[in-house]
C-alpha cells in the first residue's frame, strides 16, 4: 500500500469538509436546517473520520468503504457540540456565535437531535456485512458519551470529585468517540481482533491525552485559533485536570484559597479567570499536565506500534497523533 504523506492527511480533511456541505438535508423549517448547515460548515479538525479513514486503510481496504461512517462520527461529533455548547453556556465555537446564542436554546435541541438521526443514517448506509457490530459499537459508544456529558455536569457542583474520578469521566466523554471511530474503521477495513483491539486502546490514550490539552488550553490557548470562549471552564465552575492537579498539588490554605474563588459569584467571570489561572500558574499545573499529555501520547504511539500491518502504513496514524500534542485549536 502506497504510504500517504502528511499532505495527503488534509486532503481526507478537505474531503470529509466537502462531503459535510452536500449531506443530504431539506431546507424546511429553515430554524431546523440552517445551524446543522451552520455548525458543519465552520471547520473543525475532523480528527475522528480522520482517524476512522486511516484505520480504514490500515490492513489495505480502500478508504472510500469508511466514508458514511467517517461523516456519521463527524456529524454525531458536531451534534453533542451543539449540545455540549448549551449545557456548558458557551459564547463561542470555532470562533462564532453558538448554535444555542445565535438561534435559541430549543432550536440547539432540535437541531442537535436531528444531526444524531442524520449521524444514525449515515452509518446505516455503509456498505458491509459487519454494520450490525460497527451499530454495537456506535450505540455502546454514544451511551458513553451521554453519561460522561452528565458527570462532567454533577462535578460542576461537587466538592468531592478526585483526579480518578476526572479521568474516568473524560474516558467517557471524550475519549469513547476516538476508540469507536479507529475500532469502526479498522473493522471496515478487515482488522483482526487484536488489531481492532490496539485502535480501541489508541483511541483511549489519545483521546485523554487531547483531552487534558483541551483543557490546558480552554485557560492558556491562543485564543483567534482556539476559537472559544477563554476561560470558559473556570467560568462554568468545571472541575478540570488544571482544577483537581492544583488543589492536589497546593498546600492546605491554597486550596482553600482556590476552591473559594471557583465558587466566588462576587468576582466577575474575568476577575475569577484571572485569579484561578494565576494560581494555576503559581502551582506549575501545567507542567504536570504536560507530563501527563505526554505519557498518554507515548502510549498511543506504543498502540500503533502493536498494530501487527507493516510500519509504512500505520505513519499516517502516527503522524496524525503526533500533530495532535502540538495543536493549538
Ligand atoms: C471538541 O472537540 C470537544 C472535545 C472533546 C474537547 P474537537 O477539538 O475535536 O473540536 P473540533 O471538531 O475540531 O472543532
Ligand atoms: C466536550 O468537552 C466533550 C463533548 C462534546 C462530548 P468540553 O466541554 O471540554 O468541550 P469544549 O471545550 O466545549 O469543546
Ligand atoms: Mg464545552
Ligand atoms: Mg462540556
Ligand atoms: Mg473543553
Amino acid at each position: 500500500m502506497e504510504v500517504v504523506s502528511g499532505m495527503d492527511i488534509k486532503i481526507l480533511q478537505d474531503r470529509i469538509d466537502k462531503e459535510l456541505v452536500g449531506l443530504d438535508l431539506s431546507i424546511h423549517p429553515r430554524s431546523l436546517y440552517d445551524p446543522i448547515r451552520y455548525t458543519l460548515s465552520f471547520g473543525g479538525k475532523r480528527m475522528r473520520p480522520v482517524f476512522l479513514l486511516l484505520a480504514s486503510e490500515l490492513f489495505g481496504e480502500d478508504y472510500e468503504h469508511a466514508l458514511s461512517a467517517a461523516l456519521a462520527i463527524e456529524v454525531f461529533h458536531n451534534f453533542t457540540l451543539i449540545h455540549d455548547d448549551l449545557m456548558d453556556d458557551a459564547p463561542l465555537r470555532r470562533n462564532r456565535e453558538t448554535v444555542h446564542v445565535r438561534w435559541s436554546p430549543n432550536v440547539a435541541v432540535l437541531s442537535g437531535d436531528a444531526m444524531m438521526v442524520k449521524a444514525y443514517q449515515l452509518i446505516s448506509e455503509t456498505n458491509t456485512p459487519k454494520l450490525k457490530v460497527i451499530l454495537d459499537h456506535f450505540n455502546k459508544a454514544a451511551f458513553k458519551v451521554c453519561e460522561g456529558q452528565q458527570l462532567d455536569m454533577e462535578f460542576e457542583s461537587s466538592k468531592e470529585t478526585s483526579l480518578g474520578d476526572y479521568m474516568k469521566m473524560i474516558e467517557l466523554k471524550t475519549s469513547a468517540l476516538l476508540s469507536v471511530s479507529l475500532q469502526i474503521g479498522g473493522i471496515i477495513g478487515g482488522g483482526n481482533e487484536s488489531d481492532i483491539q490496539c485502535l480501541f486502546e489508541l483511541g483511549r490514550n489519545i483521546g485523554t491525552a487531547f483531552q487534558l490539552q483541551d483543557d490546558v488550553l480552554d485557560v492558556f490557548g491562543n485564543f483567534e485559533k482556539f476559537g472559544k470562549q477563554r476561560g470558559g471552564d473556570i467560568i462554568s465552575g468545571k472541575k478540570t485536570y488544571l482544577y483537581l492537579k492544583a488543589l492536589e498539588l497546593a498546600d492546605e490554605d491554597k486550596a482553600l484559597e482556590l476552591s473559594g474563588l471557583l465558587t466566588n459569584n462576587d468576582l466577575s467571570p474575568t476577575e475569577k479567570v484571572e485569579s484561578v489561572s494565576n494560581m494555576y500558574e503559581l502551582l506549575n499545573v501545567v507542567d504536570a499536565a504536560k507530563a501527563e499529555i505526554s505519557n498518554y501520547h507515548r502510549m498511543g504511539v506504543q498502540n500503533i506500534n502493536d498494530i501487527s500491518t507493516d510500519s509504512d502504513s500505520k505513519l499516517n496514524l502516527m503522524n496524525v497523533c503526533n500533530s495532535l500534542m502540538k495543536r493549538e485549536l
